[in-house]
């Protein structure tokens, strides 16, 4: 099929049909009416507002959510509206009928499910333009920005690209995922005019990559000067100095790229559905076979904000990694899961789970003076010292050559950059390649094993 009949159908995907719109339209305008009520009196509130995908007309079939902001005055102290916005945020969710979670992402928000809408509650101050006081303040201004931009046809159009993104893994700027983020499709969708245009585009991109939609810079070298790292920068048409995509990875964003290609080359519908195929415990076992795996798995006490504990995992991924590579293990790839509730896990993929029981070690040459010195320190305690092309050499042996017991000690000596939040979880933690072992600890469910299946394919989603 061509790109444009495959773009189609993806539509029945991603666009929700005008009975879901309507429900939609329903449950949000009923929470939005509810947040007017409850704020009104409110000290500091100045406004309440539908922000994000609903407001624009954006959001994704199967992914009803809807963001309520409550505009601060700007005397509010922050630590006053982080107080409030909780309050508000948990006492609207409840009136509507749902669970308040509690959620942070650089400030905290609360999140409810009604109806199978997702409500975010968050807060905001109401400011001028580069007056910014907190991270939520610009959302308003892009809101209108986009809204005044995105034709009515290209509504559709962002839809795809999110779904398509979304198919292929790479949709959404959280810390879980660093990719792109709904604002960032939108503004790619302004800048190409279409879905396919954008895929088009990007299947040719070559990082870094500079997108400047409102021309606030001379050339592209002085935005590359400014935002060295990043591999894609998307200049904020309400503030320039800030880059919409700066949560992008590199991994990401060649995933990206990557899938663009492919999908041109072969268009399929594929790209928009992530389906892992009903993973069984039996196959991934027979997926792990002969590989060297080490997991590190433990059970949160009390569940964390979505951000926060996949932060700590991430962090206590990378020490893990590095202490693992000083003990001479080769760490091929490695992933941190959370079920958001109270399960973690850490697994590496590594060269070998144990160290020979001999290692060679390297001494002088022998007309040094030292040398000496080395084969006092050797005779006796290993296999040699022996010469060879004029040095000393010697096979130390090695006491413990086990990944796992090694790594435990690291662990427990205090000698990993782990999350410190989390540091009495690793301490307890179950360290061990066995998956049947981890199987029992933690339990069969659907996530986990999905999780662990793409691991052990070892490939992105549309591959
Ligand atoms: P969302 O993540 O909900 O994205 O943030 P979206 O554009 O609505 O896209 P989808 O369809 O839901 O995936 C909405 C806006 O609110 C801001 C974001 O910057 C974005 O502009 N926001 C939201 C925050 O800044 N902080 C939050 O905690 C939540
Ligand atoms: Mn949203
Ligand atoms: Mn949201």
């Amino acid at each position: 099929m061509r790109v444009e009949e495959i773009a189609e159908k993806a539509l029945r995907i991603v666009k929700p049909n005008k009975l879901e719109e309507k429900r939609f339209g329903r449950i949000v305008d009923e929470a939005l009416k509810a947040a007017r009520e409850l704020a009104e009196n409110a000290p500091g509130v100045v406004d309440v507002t539908l922000e994000g995908s609903a407001a624009k007309n954006t959001w994704v079939r199967g992914r009803a959510e809807a963001d309520i902001f409550i505009h601060f005055d700007p005397e509010t102290s922050r630590e006053e509206l982080e107080k409030r916005i909780v309050e508000l945020g948990t006492e609207l969710i409840e009136e509507l009928g749902g669970e308040p979670m509690l959620m942070y992402a650089d400030h905290p928000y609360v999140e409810g499910i009604i109806d199978g809408v997702t409500i975010d509650v968050v807060a905001c101050y109401r400011v001028e333009p580069r007056k910014w006081i907190g991270a939520t303040d610009r959302t308003p201004y892009h809101t209108r920005y986009v809204i005044e931009k995105l034709g009515p046809g290209q509504v559709d159009e962002v839809r795809l690209l999110k779904g398509f993104m979304i198919g292929c893994g790479v949709y959404g700027a959280e810390i879980k995922v660093r990719g792109f983020s709904g604002y960032l499709t939108e503004l790619l969708t302004i800048r190409y005019g279409s879905f396919l245009d954008t895929i088009r585009a990007a299947a040719s991109w070559k990082p870094p990559i500079v997108i400047d939609l409102e021309g606030y810079y001379e050339s592209v070298e002085d935005v590359l000067e400014l935002f060295r790292d990043s591999p894609l920068i998307v200049i904020d048409p309400v503030d320039r100095s800030r880059n919409v995509a700066a949560a992008v990875s590199h991994r990401r964003l060649s995933e990206f790229i990557l899938a663009s290609k492919l999908f041109l080359k072969r268009p399929s519908l594929r790209f928009f559905r992530r389906v892992p195929g009903r993973p069984r415990a039996s196959n991934i076992l027979k997926l792990a076979k002969n590989r060297n795996i080490l997991y590190v798995y433990f059970r949160l006490r009390e569940r964390k904000p979505r951000d926060v504990i996949w932060g700590e995992l991430k962090r206590s991924e990378e020490g893990i990694a590095k202490a693992l590579e000083r003990l001479r293990f080769k760490v091929y790839r490695r992933e941190a899961w959370t079920d958001e509730d109270k399960r973690c896990l850490l697994v590496f993929e590594l060269d070998k789970l144990n160290l020979p029981s001999y290692m060679l070690h390297q001494g002088p040459p022998i007309h040094l003076r030292n040398a000496e010195d080395f084969l006092e320190k050797w005779i006796g305690r290993g296999i040699g010292p022996w010469v060879d092309d004029g040095r000393f050499y010697v096979l130390r042996k090695i006491g413990e050559t086990s990944a796992i017991k090694l790594l435990a000690k690291e662990i427990h000596g205090g000698r990993v950059s782990i999350s410190r939040d989390l540091a009495s979880y690793f301490g307890k933690a179950l360290i061990d390649s066995d998956l049947r072992r981890l199987f029992k600890r933690a339990g069969r469910d659907v996530k986990l094993l999905e999780f662990l299946q793409e691991f052990l394919k070892a490939k992105p989603p549309f591959l």
